[in-house]
């Protein structure tokens, strides 16, 4: 063949569910030929990549770039300059901003945000609130990835839909042909135990937890199955906290084979790796809706991410400013969420290298699990000639530790401050372009809209 732009050999490459040690050719943002080191095409670049595993670019399907409308927080540059780093190609941005992303101009505004600023590939989520039914043919006509809906009131002014007008909204996604990404925690449970604490002058940060108990999950997560059966419209269950939403998840999943809707669902790192013994030393940074529950709930989503209950591993990266995280003295007067990007990568391989889970469990976990639920397979989400050449290389062996001062994100902090992880991205690469080669990020704007297929 002619030269391709990029060759990336002598690397052990995750080629649908086993490592292979071959060579790969990218042209025009493309795989192009796999095949034997020795006869690897000569290429512009060439990246050796021994004592390395190539994976397909990991794919986070949740994450909030606050552009437009809190661009100190995060924006769209810093926020896939930060993908970028932590070793992700494509991020799905959530539409909780300031204007809500809930029409064409709204979408319109962010879009123009990402054109000019992304360093990595993107997808944009609508938002359904009350009175969205009418704006969502119009948003999945201009691109939207899916839509959010949000059961609970949390960052931004989005208003919960009533059951009612969910269900309505539901069935016009469906005949959108889109996904619908769900926080399913219940209000009417959140609400009144947030007033009780407060006036009962509890301020720490486990009252947060107690406000937002494993019942609050529970019951939206059933919920929404149920209203997305009868709309028949296929559901997400975003950042997946406790025992009981898996459960649910679980015997949604096996009632499919009888008709129901499709259900997939996301966790994150944090629900895996944290719980409620840890709000004392680490307080309002790991403030995070859903609350990080307990030790059982993370034992039982470590169950479900190893069974195919969690399809994908998502970050939820939200950034808030320092001192909006440490503000005031009450936890209920401090923002939830913090920023996940570039410590998901590295924490989850440590976690492979802890035996927790395998490595193609991983690799299913952020490519071909998000690219299928999504419809961006096959561009997306494998290594195979004519898909996107999207790659995460990674260094199984590095030991680190995580220094959030370091952060490319504007949040530099984080709930895994002083982590030892073991596992790295050292390069990330987006359509054939390198976009981080061992911590160093190239934050041209590179990135590129990713619609449904
Ligand atoms: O902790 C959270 N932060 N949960 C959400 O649902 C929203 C997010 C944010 O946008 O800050
Ligand atoms: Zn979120």
């Amino acid at each position: 063949m002619s030269s391709a732009d990029l060759v990336i050999k002598e690397g052990r490459v995750a080629i649908s569910s086993s490592l292979r040690s071959c060579a790969i050719a990218a042209k025009d943002g493309k795989v192009t030929w796999i095949g034997a080191n020795s006869s690897a095409p000569s290429a512009r670049r060439v990246i050796d990549a021994s004592g390395l595993v190539v994976l397909p670019g990991v794919i986070d399907v949740h994450v909030h770039m606050r552009d437009p409308g809190a661009t100190y927080k995060e924006d769209f540059r810093s926020g896939t300059a930060a993908a970028a780093a932590g070793g992700v190609t494509t991020v799905f941005d959530m539409p909780n901003n300031s204007p809500p992303t809930m029409d064409a101009d709204s979408l319109g505004r962010k879009v123009r945000a990402a054109e000019e600023k992304a360093v990595v590939d993107y997808a944009l989520y609508g938002l359904l609130t009350r009175g969205s039914s009418r704006e969502i043919a119009p948003l999945a006509e201009a691109g939207v990835i899916g839509f959010k809906c949000y059961m609970a009131e949390t960052t931004g002014s989005v208003a919960p839909p009533s059951e009612d007008e969910m269900r309505e909204e539901l069935a016009l996604v469906r005949m959108a042909g889109r996904r619908v990404s769900v926080h399913a925690e219940d209000d009417s449970i959140i609400r009144p135990r947030i007033s009780k604490l407060r006036e009962a002058g509890r301020v720490d940060a486990l009252a947060h937890y107690e406000s937002r108990p494993e019942v609050a999950e529970e019951r939206a997560v059933s919920r929404a199955i149920a209203l997305a059966r009868e709309a028949r419209c296929d559901l997400h269950i975003a950042h997946l906290s406790s025992a009981a939403g898996a459960s649910d998840v679980r015997t949604a999943k096996r009632s499919r084979s009888r008709g129901g809707a499709d259900v997939t669902s996301e966790t994150c790192p944090q629900y895996l790796l944290l719980d409620r013994a840890d709000y004392a030393e680490k307080g309002s940074i790991m403030k995070v809706n859903p609350s990080v529950k307990r030790k059982e709930d993370r034992l039982a989503l470590w169950r479900a991410v190893r069974d195919g209950t969690v399809d994908m591993i998502a970050t939820d990266h939200a950034p808030h400013s320092a001192e909006e995280k440490t503000a005031g003295d009450s936890i209920f007067d401090r923002p939830s969420g913090f920023p996940g990007l570039e410590t998901s990568v590295a924490l989850m391989l440590t976690c492979v290298n802890r035996g927790l889970l395998s490595l193609s469990r991983y690799v299913r976990l952020t490519s071909e699990g998000p690219s299928k639920a999504w419809g961006l397979y096959p561009k997306k989400g494998r290594i195979a000639l004519g898909s996107d050449a999207d790659f995460t290389i990674v260094d199984m062996k590095r030991e680190w530790r995580i220094d959030p001062a370091r952060f490319v994100s504007k949040a530099k902090y984080s709930p895994f401050e002083g982590f030892e992880a073991k596992g790295a991205a050292v390069y990330t690469i987006v359509r054939g372009g390198v976009v981080m080669d061992n911590g160093h990020v190239d934050a041209r704007s590179r990135g590129e809209m990713q619609r449904p297929l």
